[in-house]
């Protein structure tokens, strides 16, 4: 039985961005009926697993389902009947042109319809284009539920720290009937004061969420390509970041140069915005950039690679140290380090991988890559290593061990997070990106 006090809450999906969502609302004292149509992931949920890995997220799952405020079920009925705000918290794929695919949310939607009670709230929380929350209003209007406002309230989580993301929040967006966002953003009352909350309409807050990840896809973009200026100038892009970021209005944050970003979020947002842009006629030109750049950057850390490699990568064995998309997640959606280990095995070279938590895509292994326990098995007679993810842990490892583990020890630091100096004197040769050729 679910406890009294709070509000009566549902979150329809459990993936990352629902069960998020919902563990949080519960730990803030709400009563957050999760529903799902997956079984088994209900199940699971049901005995306390979590099914990806996120810091604090199984803590509180387990807190807040012990206290009676957070339980999971197949049933429609049972999540929506006396829930006062219905959040919508499913995929979002994108399609073969870019654009979103709302088919999940369009499900839900019917569901929601079907089951919610009388002026209930609904929250649409997935990342849907520009326009689309006025379409879905129409279309509740259209199902015979004109009663149920609908508020767009993005959300901003980064993988491995979305819990404090959500307890702390920097602001918090909430696109709709002015009405309805202010009962949506009570239900967010407890968390950082000091956080601005912006009532808007729907359009401006499903852009924010897009602008949100532009701008900082952008900015990785921007700071890669001064990373090849960088390396064709024998500048060195880590002094050139803390320059520029200490600039007030540039900001230090999103600055670190590397092979790429990676992720579930970035890529698809920053497509999802161009398809959806060409689509409404608006010329573009800087938002297809930020992805050619990034695609750009994993072929100059292929390149780069290549020509340590003397120019030829037949029959070399490659070592990436981190297959995860960021550190501090399991999470291999997009990563660069799986472009490049595509392109590898495509030139002719052998993949070893190795990471803390994530693990190599079953397609890849089926080529022949493998993946080793830690990082001096994964280095164990290879010619390069390629640190793709900066694990901390990839600090630690001694260069001695590696250097005498190795056919010939090279280093390409893809994230600039080892000591180079330290490889150096062990008999590396060492590339960073953007860190000049001697230091
Ligand atoms: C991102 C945003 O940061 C969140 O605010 C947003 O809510 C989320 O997407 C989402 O849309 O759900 P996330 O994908 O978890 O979060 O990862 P980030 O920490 O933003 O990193 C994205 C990629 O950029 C990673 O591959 C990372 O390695 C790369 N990156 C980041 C850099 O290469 N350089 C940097 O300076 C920062």
């Amino acid at each position: 039985m679910l406890q009294s006090g709070g509000q009566a809450l549902a979150v329809v999906g459990t993936g990352y961005v629902g069960l998020v969502t919902g563990a949080c609302l519960a730990g803030e004292g709400h009563r957050v009926v999760c529903l799902d149509i997956d079984a088994k992931r209900v199940e699971s949920l049901s005995a306390g697993a979590v099914p990806f890995w996120e810091p604090g997220l199984p803590e509180l799952v387990a807190a807040a389902a012990g206290q009676g405020r957070l339980a999971f079920t197949l049933d429609p009925e049972q999540a929506l009947a006396a829930a006062q705000a219905v959040f919508i918290a499913v995929g979002t794929p994108p399609k073969a042109d870019g654009s979103s695919d709302l088919g999940h949310v369009r499900a839900a939607l019917r569901t929601v319809s079907s089951h919610a009670g009388p002026g209930a709230v609904v929250v649409v929380r997935s990342t849907v284009p520009p326009g689309t929350g006025d379409r879905l209003q129409e279309e509740l209007r259209g199902l015979g539920r004109p009663d149920l406002p609908l508020v767009n309230a993005p959300e901003f989580l980064a993988e491995g720290t979305a819990v404090r993301d959500f307890q702390s929040p920097d602001r918090l967006v909430f696109g709709g009937p002015a009405e309805a966002s202010q009962r949506v953003a009570g239900l967010f009352a407890s968390l950082n004061p000091r956080a601005p909350r912006i009532l808007t309409d729907r359009p401006t807050a499903e852009l924010a969420k897009y602008a949100a990840n532009t701008f900082l896809a952008a900015r990785v973009s921007l700071i890669n390509e001064m990373a090849r200026l960088c390396d064709a100038w024998g500048a060195d892009v880590r002094v050139l970041a803390q320059a520029v970021g200490l600039d007030a209005r540039v900001g230090p944050l999103f600055l670190r140069p590397g092979i790429g970003y990676g992720g579930s979020c970035f890529p698809k947002d920053v497509q999802s915005l161009a398809a959806e842009g060409r689509a409404a006629g608006v010329p573009l030109d800087l938002i297809p950039a930020v992805e050619a750049a990034n695609d750009a950057q994993v072929a100059y850390a292929l390149a780069t690679a290549t020509r340590m490699l003397d120019a030829s990568l037949a029959g070399k064995q490659v070592a990436l140290w981190g297959i995860a998309f960021k550190p501090g997640t399991d999470d291999v959606r997009m990563a660069p380090s799986l472009r490049l280990a595509q392109a590898l095995l495509d030139a002719g070279a052998q993949v070893r991988a190795h990471d803390p938590t994530a693990h190599l895509p079953q397609a890849l292994r089926e080529r022949g890559a493998e993946q080793a326990g830690d990082p001096v098995a994964c280095a164990q007679g290879a010619d390069l290593v390629l640190l793709c993810t900066e694990w901390p842990a990839y600090r630690q490892v001694d260069p001695g061990r590696v250097a005498q583990a190795m056919r010939s020890p090279r280093l390409l630091d893809g994230r600039n997070h080892l000591d180079h100096a330290a490889y150096r004197t062990a008999g590396f040769k060492v590339r960073g990106i953007g860190v000049g050729l001697q230091r």
